[in-house]
C-alpha cells in the first residue's frame, strides 16, 4: 500500500537542494528513474550521489538554467531521449527577486517571471507530447503566497505563484482528455537553503512559528511525501487541485 513509481521516468527541476533533492530521493526510492537538473553544480552532484548511494536511479544535468527557454527545452529533449518516455514532470525549481512594488526594477520583475513562471511553461510544454502518449502527471510547486499575502516586498513572487496555480487548472482541463493529471502543491514555510536567510533570523523564525498550528517549521520531506502520493496511481482521481501544506499557517 506504499505508492510506487516503478518503470516511470520523472523529470524533477531544481534537484540541487531543498525540496527538489527530497523529491529526487523519494521518487527514486519509489522506483522511478529520476531525471533532474539544477543551475547549481555542486549541490546537484551531491543529490546524485545521495540517491545512488541509496540504490536509486537518477540521471542529472548541471548547470542547466531553466530561465533560458533554449536550455529548458534542450534539457527536456535530452531527458526524453534517455528512455524514450516521460511520465512525470515535477516543476519545483524557482528563484525570485524581492522589492517594493513602487521601485521594483524591470530586470528584477523579469527575473522573477522568468525563474518562477516561464520555466514551468517551457519545461511542461516541451514534455507535453510525451505525457500525451501514455498519460502522465504534472506537479507544479506554487506557494501559500499565491493565495495569501504574508507581507514583505514580494509582489512579483506572489503574482507568479498565483499564475502557477491558475496555469495548473488550465492544464488539468487540457490534459484530462489525454489522461494527463495536473496538480499543484502550495508549501508554507519550509526549511530549505532557499529560505535559510529568513530562518536564520531568530525573531523572524519565532514570528513565523507562532502562526503555525503545528509547532514546527516544514521540512522538504513534508512536500516530497505528498508529491509522491500525487504522482502515484493512488491519486488517479485527483487533478486540478492546489494542495496547501503549511502546518496550518493559512488557517490560523
Ligand atoms: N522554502 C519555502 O518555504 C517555500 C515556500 C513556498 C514555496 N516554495 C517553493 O518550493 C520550491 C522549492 O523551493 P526550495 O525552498 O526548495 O528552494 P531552494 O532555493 O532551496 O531550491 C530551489 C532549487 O532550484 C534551483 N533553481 C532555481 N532557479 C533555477 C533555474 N532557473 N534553473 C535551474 N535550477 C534552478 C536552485 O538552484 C535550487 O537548487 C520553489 O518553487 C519555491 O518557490 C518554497
Amino acid at each position: 500500500m506504499i505508492p510506487r513509481l516503478d518503470g516511470k521516468v520523472a523529470l524533477i527541476t531544481g534537484t540541487g537542494g531543498g525540496q527538489g533533492r527530497a523529491a529526487a530521493q523519494y521518487f527514486a526510492a519509489a522506483g522511478a528513474h529520476v531525471i533532474g537538473c539544477d543551475v547549481k553544480v555542486e549541490g546537484n552532484r551531491e543529490t546524485v550521489a545521495l540517491v545512488r548511494a541509496s540504490g536509486g536511479k537518477i540521471t542529472s544535468m548541471e548547470p542547466v538554467d531553466l530561465g533560458s527557454r533554449d536550455e529548458a527545452r534542450s534539457w527536456v529533449d535530452q531527458a526524453a531521449a534517455i528512455e524514450g518516455r516521460l511520465d512525470i514532470v515535477y516543476n519545483n525549481a524557482s528563484a525570485i527577486r524581492a522589492g517594493a512594488f513602487e521601485t521594483l526594477s524591470d530586470p528584477d520583475w523579469d527575473f522573477t517571471v522568468r525563474n518562477e513562471l516561464d520555466l514551468v511553461y517551457s519545461v511542461t510544454q516541451r514534455a507535453w507530447p510525451f505525457l500525451k502518449r501514455k498519460g502522465g502527471v504534472v506537479i507544479n510547486i506554487a506557494s501559500i503566497c499565491a493565495t495569501h499575502t504574508p507581507g514583505g516586498p514580494y509582489g512579483a513572487h506572489n503574482a507568479t505563484k498565483g499564475a502557477v496555480v491558475s496555469l495548473t487548472r488550465s492544464l488539468a482541463v487540457e490534459g484530462a482528455p489525454h489522461n494527463i493529471r495536473v496538480v499543484c502543491i502550495s508549501p508554507g514555510v519550509i526549511d530549505t537553503p532557499g529560505l535559510a536567510p529568513v530562518l536564520a533570523d531568530n525573531a523572524r523564525r519565532e514570528r513565523l512559528l507562532a502562526r503555525h498550528l503545528i509547532k514546527r517549521i516544514g521540512r522538504p520531506e513534508d512536500i516530497a511525501a505528498a508529491a509522491l502520493f500525487l504522482a502515484s496511481d493512488y491519486a488517479s482521481f485527483i487533478t486540478g487541485i492546489n494542495l496547501v501544506i503549511d502546518g496550518g499557517y493559512t488557517a490560523s
